[in-house]
This record gives C-alpha cells, sequence and structure tokens, in this order.
C-alpha cells in the first residue's frame, strides 16, 4: 500500500513538473570565444548556460505558461548577444519537459536504422549495457595540454608513441560521461602514414565508475575509406551472424574547443572487452579469463616453427593475457594449437568432432565465410592478420576474433574478383599455400567443407545481399553525410602524412557509384555466390 501511494505521489509530481518547466539541452562549441548558445521559441530567445564541468553541454530550463510552442531551435550568440548562427530548421519538442541532449545544427538525434535480420544467434552484450549505439552520434571532448597535444600529432610515428593526459567528457543523447584524466595517444600501424590518425584512449582502472566498463577504446579514423562506412557495415553482418567481435559507433571528436575530426570509436579486444563481449559478464574476474594472443602485422599464419615463445616472433604472436600459460612460456597454449594443426591429416573422417575439441569451429567458419564476402583482404584468410585467438575457458576451444575491418568490401585496390570462387580466394595474398587453418579445414576437409558451404550460402541469402543490407546502407549515408563533410572541412595541413583528398561527392560515390563502391561489391559478390551453389 505504502509503495503505490509514494509512485501515486511520484506521478503527480512529474506531471506539475512537465506542466512547469521545460528543460532544453544542445551540445555547442562556441566559433569564437565569448560565444553562447540560446534557445529560439516563438521569436524568443532564452540563454542556455554551460559551465566548466558541463562544457560543451549548454542547458536551460524555460517556464511553460501553458503556452510554450513546441517548436524551436537553437541559436549561437555573439559576446554582445547578436545572434551569429541559427539552425536552419526547426525542432519538436518530443517530450514534454525536456529535450535529449542535442547537437548544434545536426537536425536529427536518433537515427531510424533499419535493423539487419539475425542470421545466427546474436551473442552480443545486453545493448542497455552498451555505449555503443549506432542510431546516435556521440561527441567527444578533449581538454589537453595545447603544446604536448601538438607535438602528439605531429610525430605519429615515434618509435615510443607520445601519452599525454587529458580530460575527457563523452556526450549521447542520454548520456554524459566525464572523467578528469585519461591517457590518449595516437593508435594504428600503416594507417599512420595519413594525415588524419586514429587515437586510441585509455582510462584509469581504478576509477570508480569507469566508461561503460571500458578500459581502453580506440578512434579508429576510417581514413582509406571515403565513405567511413565499410567497418560499420562489417561489424553490422558480424552481428548478425553471432561472431564476437568489438563494437563499435561513430562519435565526433573535439579536442581543447576544436574540429578534430569524425572516428569510429571501438572497444580494444582486452580483459575488459573478453569479460563483457565474449564471457557477456559470466567471467567478473579478470584471472579467471583464459590466454588470448594478438596476431597481425602479416602472415601470422598458425604454422608451428618450435615448442618455445622464442621460436615465433613477437611482432607476429603477441601474448596480451597470460591466462594459464607459464609465465615464462607465455606460447605454450597456442604453441600445442599449432602442434595439432600441423600434425592433423586433413583426410581426417572426423575432422569436424576434432576439431570441436579445440576451436569454435561454426564461430571460425563463419568469420572466414565473411571474410571471403567481404574480401576482407587485410584479414586473416588473404594476410594472416589482424586477428586474435583467445582460449575460452568456459567452452574449453580457442575462439577467432576478428579485428579491423577498413579493408572490406572492395576498399583499397582492385586485386580483388567479386567473381571468384572461395576456392581462390587469397591466391594474391601474402599468405596463399601457407595458410593451414584454411587450407588443411576448409578446403582440403570434405565435411568442414561442406559446412563452411553451408555456413557461406546461409549468410549470403540470409544478410549478404543487396536486399537485406541497402536500406542500412541508405540509413547510414543521411546519418554520416554532414558529419563526413564537416571531418572533410578541418585543416590538417599542418600535420605530417599524407592527405588522400577525399571529397563528400567521393563518400557518396563510394557507397553506391563507383566501380569499386560498397553497393556494387556486394550485388557482385552475392550473385557470384548464388552461382557457385546452382
Ligand atoms: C506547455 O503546456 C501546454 C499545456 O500543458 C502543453 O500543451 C504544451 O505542449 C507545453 N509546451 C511545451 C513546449 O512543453
Ligand atoms: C559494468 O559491469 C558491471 C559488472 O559486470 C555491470 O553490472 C554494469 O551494468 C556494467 N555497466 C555498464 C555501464 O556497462
Ligand atoms: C560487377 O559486375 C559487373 C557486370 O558483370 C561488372 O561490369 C563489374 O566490373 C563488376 N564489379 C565488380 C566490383 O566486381
Amino acid at each position: 500500500m505504502r509503495i503505490l501511494l509514494l509512485s501515486g505521489l511520484l506521478a503527480l509530481a512529474s506531471r506539475v513538473l512537465a506542466d512547469g518547466l521545460v528543460t532544453y539541452k544542445v551540445i555547442g562549441f562556441p566559433d569564437a570565444a565569448g560565444n553562447t548558445f540560446a534557445v529560439e521559441i516563438d521569436k524568443k530567445l532564452y540563454p542556455l548556460r554551460t559551465s566548466k564541468s558541463s562544457f560543451p553541454l549548454w542547458s536551460a530550463k524555460v517556464a511553460n505558461d501553458s503556452s510554450l510552442s513546441p517548436s524551436y531551435r537553437y541559436v549561437q550568440l555573439s559576446r554582445r548577444n547578436k545572434a551569429v548562427a541559427r539552425e536552419g530548421f526547426m525542432r519538436q519538442l518530443e517530450n514534454a519537459d525536456t529535450t535529449q541532449n542535442e547537437f548544434f545544427g545536426r537536425e536529427v538525434t536518433i537515427t531510424d536504422l533499419p535493423p539487419i535480420k539475425q542470421v545466427y544467434e546474436d551473442v552480443r552484450p545486453e545493448p542497455s549495457a552498451s555505449v555503443f549505439d549506432c542510431s546516435q552520434i556521440a561527441t567527444m571532448h578533449f581538454t589537453v595540454d595545447p603544446d604536448e597535444f601538438e607535438y602528439m600529432m605531429n610525430h605519429p610515428k615515434g618509435e615510443k608513441r607520445t601519452t599525454i593526459k587529458a580530460g575527457f567528457k563523452f556526450i549521447n543523447a542520454n548520456t554524459v560521461y566525464s572523467a578528469d584524466e585519461v591517457k590518449f595517444k595516437v593508435s594504428g600501424h600503416h594507417s599512420r602514414i595519413y594525415q588524419k590518425v586514429s587515437l586510441e584512449v585509455k582510462f584509469d582502472k581504478s576509477e570508480e565508475h569507469p566508461f561503460f566498463n571500458q578500459s581502453v577504446i580506440k578512434m579508429r579514423a576510417e581514413y582509406t575509406d571515403p565513405s567511413m562506412l565499410r567497418e560499420r557495415l562489417y561489424l553490422d553482418v558480424l552481428n548478425s551472424i553471432g561472431v564476437p567481435t568489438s563494437q563499435g559507433s561513430y562519435a565526433r571528436v573535439y579536442v581543447n574547443g576544436k574540429p578534430q575530426g569524425f572516428y569510429q570509436m571501438v572497444e580494444d579486444i582486452e580483459e575488459t572487452m573478453l569479460m563483457r563481449t565474449v564471457h557477456r559478464g559470466s567471467i567478473k574476474d579478470k584471472t579467471d579469463l583464459g590466454a588470448l594472443y594478438k596476431m597481425g602485422h602479416r602472415e601470422s599464419t598458425l604454422n608451428y616453427m618450435g615448442p618455445k615463445a622464442t621460436d615465433y616472433p613477437e611482432l607476429k604472436y603477441r601474448n596480451i593475457v597470460l591466462g594459464d600459460n607459464p609465465e615464462d612460456e607465455p606460447m605454450q597454449r597456442i604453441i600445442e594449437f599449432m602442434k595439432d594443426l600441423q600434425d592433423w591429416n586433413p583426410k581426417d573422417s572426423k575432422g569436424i568432432a576434432y576439431w570441436n575439441e579445440r576451436l569454435d569451429l561454426d564461430g571460425f567458419l563463419r568469420a572466414m565465410a565473411l571474410e571471403y564476402l567481404a574480401g576482407a583482404w587485410d584479414a586473416f584468410w588473404w594476410n594472416g592478420n589482424n586477428y586474435f585467438m583467445y582460449y575460452n575457458p568456459q567452452s574449453k576451444v580457442w575462439q577467432f576474433i576478428p579485428s579491423d575491418f577498413d579493408h572490406t568490401f572492395n576498399s583499397g585496390g582492385n586485386r580483388l574478383q567479386a567473381e571468384a570462387s572461395y576456392k581462390t580466394y587469397g591466391e594474391n595474398g601474402l599468405v596463399f599455400n601457407n595458410q593451414p587453418l584454411v587450407s588443411k579445414l576448409i578446403l582440403k576437409n570434405k565435411d568442414i567443407n561442406r559446412k563452411f558451404e553451408t555456413i557461406l550460402s546461409t549468410i549470403t541469402e540470409g544478410v549478404f545481399n543487396s536486399e537485406a543490407l541497402e536500406g542500412r546502407m541508405k540509413a547510414y549515408e543521411t546519418q554520416l553525410e554532414k558529419e563526413v563533410e564537416w571531418d572533410l572541412s578541418i585543416d590538417r595541413s599542418n600535420l605530417p602524412g599524407t592527405n588522400r583528398g577525399w571529397t563528400i561527392n567521393k563518400f557518396h560515390k563510394s557507397i553506391w557509384k563507383l566501380q569499386s563502391s560498397i553497393a556494387r561489391w556486394i550485388r557482385n559478390r552475392s550473385e557470384s555466390v548464388a552461382h557457385q551453389f546452382e
């Protein structure tokens, strides 16, 4: 009874509030020092306020005398309260008492993205516990020492990359997060030859409220891809086919109040990501995790090269989480796997059972099917690159975790033929004929090959085709257009590295029209797969 009474009172209280005051909230970076923002309702301006701790979020409560119009827009004011920039559209209040955190000049806060069909079981963590929401674009603001930051950006390739301290603020439609101090540095390898580089943010692990339980996030520049969409789409399809991987979403980044760029924010593959994404919260203590290896720097083919860690170049096989390896032999676990792979005869009539005991075979085959479908040439099959191997102590098998999906959907060259069969996929790659996990399992073992072909056609029919993806691509195109335009307007000419000279025209064309466009690739590849199994 008391509980009922209480909720009744609360409802009454919130109705009074709704009738009384409306809160307007906008993220705004003034074009000049001293400029401020206001909300305009019925041609009347109401000043918005910010503070050192809430910047760049501006807000005000406006009293509703019952005649307040639901239609409004934001205005930037000069120091002398002259309107210097007005939004060119009117917004409509959707909630009686507050707006979401909106962004100045962006009409749409939440995009209605057409969902993608779930082809295999969804293994993502609860969306409610995630910062990665593709339907909206977050804003990040870093406050740094300007000299330190300039040095960091001008020396992206230094052996020891400069790490600097930064204040951090993240704002999306419903969440504001700030941290007094994060570590900030340039990220990536080859991509550091470009003017726009990727960034990394490391959160203090001892922080009471870590950033959505992340300890590291990467801001991927997507600079080799004028559409900035390829990686996003690849992640969407991976999610549809139930392959656990790092999640991501887009963010605009500002540093000291100035535009830095538009990025894909992704979680780094490390301990907290394994707990959240691979184990979906069922492992809570880092010491219960299995061994994790980062493979990359090309040609990490899982070929057995000897019994000791020292037999393996660290650049290609890097232990990230020790798991149950002895401290002085951090490769022991994965070496056992490589030895089994070397010794295994692909004529084995119990191949599926053999590998199911050692590997999440289905997950691996799905990941390989997508590498082929999307032409992910900088990945495992083609180059032995950009993946992790994780020993899952709960299922007691290895899991293949793919990462970095910018070189997909016919990006970066024409070495790929959309019409080519998966049987010849990789023949122009770095590791053709020297990739036993592909050649022995997928190509040479009859049963695993049949399983692979079934997976390949299931994925093609279910999600990897024009009909399933183009609606979502169109929605992304609309969502991203203004952000990409903004990114292209940023002058990076004082930075080292190459300028690719992208344009907004190229953004649109590389989604739909170019010979190498995403849409053409998907159309040709999916049709070719359909013919391969006729
Ligand atoms: C102001 O109050 C009236 C009467 O309750 C309501 O119809 C109107 O939507 C409110 N305006 C805003 C902007 O909330
Ligand atoms: C962080 O992790 C804890 C424990 O696993 C969980 O209860 C909580 O919901 C997570 N918070 C977020 C924001 O993801
Ligand atoms: C797609 O198919 C068309 C028609 O066969 C062909 O002209 C084009 O070169 C193909 N494009 C790609 C990217 O494979």
